[in-house]
């Protein structure tokens, strides 16, 4: 299991399994492809009614990755913090979740509590996203799970402090990935992408959706 995980840490294996790393518990290849191109359909209506949109975030800098919501709460930044508001920032309600979407946090969580937010972050070519801690909820027993499509994201793991080694690991599309228990509240984040190594995306870039109980 150690050797598998370091490889799979190094070379990004793609074959289907459960690895687990600092707590975070990884589903390599959880989704077959005809279950992303699925995900990205159901996805298509979700981002015309909330188009994704780019948050300033409080240091007054605009993040390079691209957002935008699902459920009853979206996650927003603007100057005065970080948070989640009910409504997308054009005024319109966030659309609901997609069932399949919920179908995977079903699945993999076994919880009848269902999330509240999906917040889908698109990245492009040059966009990353810093190290940090999903800590805006109210309650941390809820896992967040974070499922990946399209090109290749490069995730660091860390600790539940900040400072300290990380670990890196390339997410592949169809990659799924459940942050409960000791991983709750480490910090993560995507130094990079493999832009247009893979070709689910028409255009290029990474999705990446994950879902959070808010309330
Ligand atoms: C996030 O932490 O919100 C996104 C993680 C990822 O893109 O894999
Ligand atoms: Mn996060």
């Amino acid at each position: 299991m150690r050797f598998f995980a370091w490889a799979v840490v190094k070379n990004g294996i793609t074959a289907m399994s459960k690895l687990r790393l600092r707590g975070f518990e990884i589903y390599k290849s959880h989704l077959t492809p005809d279950a992303q191109r699925n995900l990205i359909a159901a996805l298509r209506p979700v981002l015309k009614a909330a188009p994704l949109f780019s948050p300033v975030v409080p240091g007054g800098g605009q993040m390079s990755v691209r957002m935008t919501s699902a459920g009853a709460f979206g996650w927003y930044s603007d100057a005065e913090g970080y948070r989640y508001a009910p409504k997308h920032p054009r005024g319109s309600d966030w659309p609901a979740i997609p069932e399949p979407i919920l179908d995977i946090w079903r699945e993999l969580t076994g919880l009848e509590r269902l999330p509240d937010c999906c917040l889908i972050n698109y990245y492009g070519e040059d966009a990353r996203m810093g190290l940090h801690q999903d800590k805006d909820e109210a309650d941390f027993s809820y896992p967040v799970v974070s499922i990946s499509l399209g090109d290749d994201g490069l995730l660091r793991l860390g600790n539940p402090t900040r400072g300290g080694k990380t670990d890196s690991l390339w997410l592949n599309s169809g990659d799924v990935v459940v942050m409960g228990g000791e991983a709750r509240l480490a910090y993560h984040g995507v130094d990079r992408i493999r832009f247009k190594s893979s070709r689910l995306l028409p255009k290029g870039g990474r999705l990446n959706l994950t879902l959070r109980v808010v309330t």
